[in-house]
């Protein structure tokens, strides 16, 4: 029995576990946004898979929160895959590693892969050309560590955690749930209330037909990116860039998650 734990946002980490799953025996998806909500935080598993996107050069606060009380006793061999913009990992696996450590457990393998940008508040999502780029090239990467995960190889990427990046994602983490006073629905929201469903941490409130944001956020962006009506900014600048989620991600797979 294995099992693959993700995060995702806009479903680049998800679209990346569930080819992992269909390619692995007997291996179950779980969310992480549901699974931190149980008392008991034990992995059944002997075979254990994390996917996430990378946030501030590091774990997105879930996914580090989560790994700081789960409960890994019974798992041989684990494994982490990283999606982000820019390709890199940065402070993520080692981050992972340490967490692993305080229950005297190794990560046995560690990778990333570049998938489409999503983080529209700092640059616009990539042109259509360089997004079915980058799934091309993703496609290759995880073939090849789908060689390593079913041999149960050890290979961890090597990439040097920069302080500044661990500095970052700590800052992040630490700011991380008061980040949506940034957010805000402009005059296009219809009250479709597809962003209250949506958030995997349930931090958005309808209320008069407006959402509002109750400050438990983790910056995942998918309540702006899937907006139907592109009515959710961040801050001023979001307004004139694209919105973009994984194309063979649905909706509904993002509001399972919790
Ligand atoms: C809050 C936030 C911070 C991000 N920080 C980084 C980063 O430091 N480096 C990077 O390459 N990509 C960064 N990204 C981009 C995502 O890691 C990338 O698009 C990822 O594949 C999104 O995964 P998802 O679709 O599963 O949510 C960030 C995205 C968000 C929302
Ligand atoms: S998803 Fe968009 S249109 Fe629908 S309620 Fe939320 S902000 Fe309004
Ligand atoms: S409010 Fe939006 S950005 Fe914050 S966690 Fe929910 S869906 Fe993600």
């Amino acid at each position: 029995m294995q099992s693959i734990y993700y995060f995702s946002g806009t479903g680049n980490s998800l679209y990346i576990a569930k080819k992992l799953a269909e390619n692995l025996d007997d291996c179950e998806l779980i969310p992480v946004a549901k699974a931190w909500k149980e008392d008991d935080l034990t992995s059944k598993s002997e075979k254990i898979g994390l996917v996430f996107p990378l946030y501030y050069y590091g774990l997105p606060a879930i996914v580090y929160d989560f790994l700081d009380k789960f409960d890994l006793n019974s798992t041989e061999y684990i494994y982490a895959i990283v999606t982000s913009g820019a390709g890199g990992s940065g402070a993520a696996l080692s981050q992972v590693k340490k967490l692993l450590k305080k229950q005297s457990k190794t990560l046995n393998a560690g990778f990333s892969i570049k998938m489409p940008a999503n983080y529209i508040p700092l640059y616009d999502v990539p042109s259509e050309e360089k997004r079915l780029n980058t799934f091309e090239k993703s496609e290759e990467k995880l073939d090849k560590c789908l060689e390593i995960i079913k041999a149960e190889e050890n290979k961890i990427k090597r990439e040097p955690a920069k302080l500044i990046g661990k500095v970052a994602n700590l800052y992040f983490r630490k700011k991380v749930n008061r980040k949506d006073k940034k957010l805000f629905a402009d005059e296009k929201c219809n009250s479709c209330e597809i962003c209250e469903k949506i958030c995997p941490v349930n931090n958005i409130n309808m209320v008069d037909g407006k959402p509002q944001w109750q400050h438990h956020c983790q910056l995942c962006l998918a309540c702006l990116h899937f907006c139907p009506q592109e009515a959710i900014q961040y801050g001023k600048r979001t307004s004139k860039r694209r919105r973009y989620h994984h194309p063979q991600i649905k909706i509904n797979e993002i509001i399972n998650q919790k």
